[in-house]
């Protein structure tokens, strides 16, 4: 069967032209201040430095402002609360995110909780989070909102489609099956949510239409647990012996599958400009 390649890349850069255009015709043209995302990055967790510096590089690209505060290894929980505080105060910031994972000392519930939820462009306070379940309006975690986006940029449907979805992570699994599940347009597909404590996960994935891969384990989907013709979005990335490898095993799935996501260039790019996006709208939301 052929594959077509589901890419990440190109959506994010026409997305990031549109975005583009909309400062510059919505904000610019009315004199006001280009939009501002705030980072906080605590410690020296190797993967988080590269992700947010993909971050500050991506709104680099299309003239978003960003603000980095790195704090170092083993700062307390009060300072990380101190650097909200001032995010959530400062008028030059539209929407912050404090990157994840945080040092074992530091109290992720309690960090959430304490950012202003109209600056949350991470999505992830309880009052955006349970607004999207709602069906309310509210900021969406990006990578749930890049992957809805990029299937609906190669107009597949997903109304009535079978999703099953491998993980249950705070930031993917749980927010893509409320959103793939909603009554709504990009929306109506019978979820199944599948976990690490999911017995005989095949019997599952071999019954999906699409299957979203976020469970953290390289090259954890074989070509064998698919159904043909299955839609495969693969979130994981991974360094491999100098390579970089998916939550999907690429090589078996490839040609059997419809669609697939690569890695590197799938559901990465996507969920960066959806980060964009997010602190465009609240640009446009607070000011
Ligand atoms: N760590 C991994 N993904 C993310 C994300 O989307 N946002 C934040 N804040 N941390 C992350």
């Amino acid at each position: 069967m052929t594959t077509q390649l589901l890419d990440g890349n190109l959506i994010a850069k026409k997305i990031r032209n549109e975005i583009s255009k909309i400062i510059e015709e919505r904000i610019l043209n009315k004199n006001k201040r280009i939009p501002h995302l705030g980072i906080i990055l605590t410690g020296n967790h190797s993967s988080s430095i590269t992700y947010v510096n993909h971050k500050i590089k991506e709104c680099q690209k299309i003239g978003i402002e960003s603000s980095l505060i790195h704090l170092p290894l083993n700062s307390l929980e009060e300072e990380l609360l101190e650097e909200i505080k001032k995010m959530n105060k400062s008028p030059l910031i539209d929407g912050f995110i404090v990157q994840l994972p945080l040092e074992k000392h530091i109290n992720q519930d309690k960090i959430i909780l304490s950012i202003n939820p109209k600056k949350d462009v991470d999505g992830f306070h309880p009052e955006n989070f349970g607004k999207m379940a709602l069906d309310m309006k509210a900021f969406f975690p990006a990578t749930a909102l890049g992957i809805l986006t990029l299937l609906e940029r190669y107009k597949i449907k997903i109304y009535g489609k079978h999703t099953v979805i491998i993980g249950r992570s705070r930031i993917v699994g749980r927010p893509i099956s409320i959103l793939m599940s909603r009554k709504n347009y990009l929306g109506n597909s019978t979820v199944t949510l599948t976990h690490s404590q999911t017995p005989n996960i095949e019997y599952y994935t071999k019954q999906a239409d699409i299957i979203i891969v976020a469970v953290g384990i390289p090259r954890f989907l074989k070509g064998g647990m698919i159904k043909r013709g299955a839609i495969v979005i693969d979130v994981g990335i991974h360094n491999h012996e100098k390579k970089i490898l998916g939550d999907v095993d690429f090589d078996t799935v490839y040609g059997k599958a419809s669609y697939i996501t690569p890695v590197p260039g799938g559901i990465g790019p996507m969920t960066r400009v959806m980060l964009l996006k997010n602190t465009l709208i609240a640009a446009l939301n607070n000011r």
